[in-house]
This record gives structure tokens, sequence and C-alpha cells, in this order.
């Protein structure tokens, strides 16, 4: 399963390239604006350095809502860097450019996925990656993993090359369910993921072994 750290902080994103598991970058506009990125070039320029620190797929999100305007941002975009994925939310316009993009070998990532229906569409019009939102309907007390289970039952009833990345995710409980389930992909922020490394028993057994180690030296 790939790993994705889903911020445009760069800092965050160094420390994560830095543990060596991280394979990619999600964003956002809420996340890029978080950051106080804001204008052409400023979010041009900050896509760039992105690319600079991860070797891996990185998604940048179309700010337009028409299939024309889409079409333009996201040429624009992924002519950056080779590893750009378009983002583009699902709506029908954004269907028909996923489309477009897929006949023209542009990666996209089809996100605001909340249904299998979506995630159907989104992979019969070519995206590449589908981003299903697990937290956000956890958060309207809907069960989200049990999405992600419903889209690998279809995508591998008929073969779909459409990976599943597995976004909004709020805990590490998200990463090891969707690892069981068989999404290709997690993003989430930092700390989700830095919580996988822990475990009293880890703690304890270090300490012990530092202790003990002070008898042999
Ligand atoms: C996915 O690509 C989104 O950026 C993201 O995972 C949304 O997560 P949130 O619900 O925590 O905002």
């Amino acid at each position: 399963m790939k790993f994705f750290i889903d911020t445009a902080n760069l800092a965050a994103i160094e420390e994560a390239n830095s543990l060596g598991v991280l394979d990619g970058v999600t964003t956002n506009p809420s996340l890029m604006a978080k950051e106080g990125i804001s204008g052409k070039e400023n979010i041009i320029s900050h896509y760039k350095k992105i690319c600079e620190i991860v070797d891996g797929d990185i998604s940048a999100e179309v700010l337009s809502t028409t299939f024309e305007e889409m079409i333009k941002e996201g040429e624009e975009l992924a002519a950056l860097h080779p590893n750009i994925v378009v983002k583009i939310p699902m709506i029908k316009d954004g269907v028909k450019a996923i489309k477009y993009f897929s006949q023209k070998g542009i990666r996209t990532n089809c996100t605001l996925i909340f249904s299998p229906g979506q995630a159907l569409l989104a992979a019969k019009a070519g995206a590449s990656y589908v981003s299903p939102f697990l937290g956000r309907l956890d958060d309207i007390s809907t069960d989200g993993l049990h999405l992600i289970e419903e889209i690998r039952l279809i995508f591998d009833n008929y073969g779909y090359e459409t990976e599943i990345l597995a976004a909004s995710i709020r805990h590490s409980m998200h990463i090891i369910n969707c690892a069981k389930i068989g999404a290709d992909v997690v993003t989430c922020p930092l700390q989700p993921i830095l919580s996988l490394l822990n475990h009293p028993l880890t703690d304890n057994g270090l300490a012990q072994f530092i202790k003990d180690s002070q008898k042999m030296i």
C-alpha cells in the first residue's frame, strides 16, 4: 500500500519524506489556503517545490468547475512536472474532463468521492485515482470504510486499474483498516503515519534493553 501525505505544508512533507516511506502528496484548495498560498505564480511555485522534495505522484487540484476551464488549468498543472496528477472534482464536467485527460495520457485523481456510483463513473472515464473521503463520511455517522470495501469489490469485479486513494484519514486505525480492505493508497496528515510507530510494549521493552545494556558495557 502506498502512503501519501495530505498537506501543502513543506516542513511536514519534508519530515514525512525523511522517514523513507512516502510515495506521494495530495493537496486541495483548503490545504493550500491554510499555508497562505494564493495567486497563480505562488501556486505554481509551491507545486514545483513539493515536486522537488518528493519523488512520487503529487495531486494538484483545479480551482475551476467548467469543462473548458478545467482542461486549461489541468494542462498547465500537468506541464509543471511529470509527477503531477490533476485533481478533478466529481461533477459532470469533471467526468468529461477526466475522460479528456485520460485520452491525452494526463493522469487524474477524482476527488470528493462519497458513493460507489461516483467511483465507478470516474473509473469508467479513465481516472488514475479515485479519492473516497472516509473521515468525512464517518463525521456524518456513515461507515466510511464500507465505501472503500464497496469500491474495492466493484473495481476487482471488472479489473479497473484506477487506484483507490483512501482520503480524509483521521487516525492510524483508518490506515490499518484500509490496508486490510486493500486500498491502493492512503493519504493523511503526518500524525496518523507517525502514530503507527507507537506501542507501549515497544517503549517498555526498549527502556529495559537500554537499562540492561549498561550492564554489558
Ligand atoms: C484528499 O485528497 C483530501 O485532500 C483530504 O483527504 C480531505 O481530508 P479532510 O476531510 O481531513 O479535509
